[in-house]
């Protein structure tokens, strides 16, 4: 039986959810649309057209589009500020929750969230899409495999021309943090999942600095520099920025060097090269190019399989809410560690706000 569900936000990213990411596992049964909301009447022209709804299930009323349609689950694709207010609703709905990261725009929202969906027995996932895009994934799979033997470390690259509103959409010049929150949620998320090569070890500290130059359009910072030690010691460094001049490493395209014991791996711009050692001094280019993993589904899509499993019985999904407090721990722990001018211990930082924040 296909699982029903609610899509929240059908414009902006909304649109990639309605047009690529659910049909696929619409078309295998897994999934069903039953109604779409956005405030923008006109976004919901994407839900017709992507996923087949017609006129009278696509409401710009939430509470309507939730009473007057049973569903298993809602889907949130709307800014991280709203997302708390849409959880609220769908829990109150007896729906599980799918919602793009980051969990919510404060670390207080994100812990809420998690306890309020604990509370009422439901299951939520977070689509961490970067985390399981095709390259990452080969990528893990060499890391964790040790083919190459132990990690050491891993760097990280993320530069992007974006500096004048607009460039990144428009809520993201407004926001407090916008890399952090909209951009490195990602990196940092998947660079603490590289670098545990599979132990299920933990981010010990994050010590970072983020800024913004006097010629970015942004309210909040858009520049960082970070560095995080694991529990089991592996070390990851970070380049962030979206206001350069030019964009060298944007989405899709980031550089990522993992040195390994035996080999120094690089991924840029979705490729992967292997330089194993004996090489001795090369540069880009001129490394091994390693065949990427084929599998149907990727990103969102395959997240979206993996949800739909999980609330037919199947394991838990590895971004699950609970887990993926972790990925929020992070990023709200590197701009609290710009602010103190310290490392933060991200676990400390997290049992802080777990223990004192109620619902
Ligand atoms: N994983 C990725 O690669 C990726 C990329 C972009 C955005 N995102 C995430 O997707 C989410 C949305 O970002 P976006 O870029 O699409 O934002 P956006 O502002 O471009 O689009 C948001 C959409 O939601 C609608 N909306 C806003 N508030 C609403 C509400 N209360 N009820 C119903 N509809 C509402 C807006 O009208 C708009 O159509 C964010 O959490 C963001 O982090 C993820």
């Amino acid at each position: 039986m296909p699982r029903k569900f609610i899509q929240v936000g059908t414009g902006g990213m909304g649109r990639t959810w309605c047009t690529t990411a659910l049909p696929p596992n619409i078309t295998d049964g897994l999934i069903e649309p039953v109604a779409a909301v956005d405030i923008v009447p006109e976004q919901l022209a994407n839900a017709r057209k992507g996923l087949g709804l017609p006129e009278s299930k696509c409401y710009t009323d939430i509470h309507r589009a939730f009473d007057e349609n049973e569903a298993d689950f809602a889907i949130v694709v709307v800014q991280p500020a709203a997302h708390e207010t849409v959880v609220d609703i769908a829990l109150a709905h007896d729906c599980h929750i799918l919602s793009e990261k980051p969990i919510a725009d404060t670390m207080e929202a994100s812990v809420r969230i998690a306890k309020k969906v604990a509370l009422a027995g439901k299951k939520m996932g977070v689509t961490m899409s970067h985390r399981f895009r095709r390259d990452i994934t080969t990528l893990r799979d060499i890391v964790w495999s040790r083919t190459y033997g132990e990690l050491d470390y891993l760097v990280c690259r993320f530069t992007c021309a974006a500096r004048n509103r607009g460039q990144w959409g428009q809520f993201r010049y407004d926001i407090p943090d916008s890399l952090m929150v909209e951009g490195s949620i990602h990196h940092l998320d998947l660079l603490c999942d590289l670098a545990t090569q599979g132990d299920g070890t933990l981010c010990d500290t994050i010590y970072a600095h983020t800024w913004k130059p006097a010629w970015g359009d942004f309210a909040g910072d858009c520049q960082s520099l970070a560095m995080m030690q694991m529990q089991n010691g592996k070390r990851c460094s970070y380049e962030g920025a979206k206001a350069n001049a030019v964009g060298l490493n944007g989405w899709g395209q980031e550089y990522l060097r993992a040195e390994c014991d035996q080999a120094t791996l690089i991924m840029n711009h979705a490729g992967l090269e292997v330089f194993p050692y004996g090489t001795g001094h090369t540069q880009r280019g001129e490394g091994q190019p390693v065949d990427l993993i084929d599998q149907p589904k990727w990103s969102n899509t395959w997240l979206i399989e993996k949800f739909a499993r999980w609330l037919n019985g199947g394991p838990a999904m590895e971004t699950n809410v609970d887990d993926n407090l972790q990925s929020v721990a992070l990023i709200f722990g590197a701009i609290e560690s710009g602010r103190v001018g310290a490392p933060v211990d991200v676990q400390a930082f997290l049992a802080g706000h777990v223990a004192r924040i109620a619902v």
